[in-house]
């Protein structure tokens, strides 16, 4: 009875810090996405959602990486467009995959067909979809891996290079990239629109087929869902260019350079904004699991607080 008696006594601030970090470490969620680029030359990957999560375009050297975090229902897609010149005041376009801004950043653009996608949607305290697709055919390889998530938690993409396989009628930028038969022809069978647009009439093609085989985890064609979405939950992500192997866990991320650079210190923001969240789930000490008995523990170490300081 006499638990909450005092409660009006008791300091304001303190309660709300507590409300604060028992919502933090409740909520704490969305993923950090890392870009890794294993191809043997630079690419720009690009990056199109809502909300901005930091970039919208960037250079990625060869064997190098970079981090972005992104909030819970976060939903967009990542590609990477290839064989870019940019002069010295930012100013140029890509051979593949451009997004037609005329500088590094895409400003809110997409890619331009031929381009592999990694598409994103992340779950609002539940699982996130993710997949990586040839719908809008292929310019490079690309895996999308899960990392400390729980649930199936696949690892999907392309390894193979489908710019050697591609079938002359669909090959573009001289080799450079494939593509879709949807966007080499645009009919109705290959785009699933029009009469074609439901997934009994819209079934695949000699040319999704070709997709397909060469890439089984892939959308091949727009009705695809069955063998290409995957989902995890609580999971980072880790996005690698030009993949060697489908790698048997998580690919291994080098460390970045400590600099002063644009990346340092939009990490350095990053830093600033999770402390809170990454003291809830005891990362703050490097590591990189999050684990729902942390939370829990969290909480009972808040309401333990609580029972001492109003009993
Ligand atoms: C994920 O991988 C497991 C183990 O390899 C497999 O059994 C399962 O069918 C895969 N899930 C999907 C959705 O492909």
């Amino acid at each position: 009875m006499s638990l909450f008696l005092h409660h009006r006594h008791y300091p304001q601030p303190i309660l709300c810090f507590l409300l604060f970090v028992i919502f933090k470490g409740v909520s704490v969620s969305g993923a950090k996405f890392t870009f890794l680029n294993n191809c043997d030359y630079t690419v720009w990957p690009g990056i199109y959602g809502k909300p901005e999560i930091g970039s919208t375009g960037f250079e990625l050297t060869k064997g190098s990486s970079r981090t972005f975090q992104a909030p819970t229902g976060w939903s967009g897609r990542f590609w990477a467009r290839t064989g870019c010149q940019f002069d010295n005041s930012g100013r140029g376009t890509c051979s593949t995959a451009d997004c037609g801004s005329g500088e590094i950043s895409c400003n809110g653009a997409t890619a331009s067909p031929p381009a592999t996608l990694a598409e994103f949607t992340l779950g609002s305290g539940s699982m996130d979809f993710y997949d990586v697709s040839l719908v809008d055919g292929y310019n490079l390889p690309m895996t999308v891996a899960a990392s400390g998530g729980t649930g199936s938690c696949n690892i999907t993409g392309c390894i193979s290079d489908i710019n050697r396989k591609c079938p002359s009628e669909l090959r573009v930028e001289g080799g450079g990239a494939c593509n879709s038969a949807c966007g080499a022809f645009g009919k109705p069978e290959y785009c699933c629109n029009g009469a074609f647009s439901n997934p009994s009439t819209c079934k695949p093609s000699v040319y999704s087929q070709m997709f397909k085989s060469a890439c089984p985890k892939s959308y091949s064609y727009a009705y695809d869902d069955a063998t290409s979405t995957f989902t995890c939950s609580d999971a980072d992500y880790i996005i690698t260019f030009c993949p060697s192997l489908i790698p048997e866990s998580a690919p291994r991320i080098p460390k970045e350079p400590d600099s002063a650079s644009e990346a340092g210190s939009e990490q350095t923001e990053l830093a600033s904004a999770s402390w809170l969240a990454d003291m809830a789930t005891a990362t703050a000490t490097g590591g990189s699991t999050r684990s729902g008995a942390s939370i829990v523990s969290l909480l009972l170490l808040v309401v333990g607080f609580i029972f001492t300081i109003f009993g």
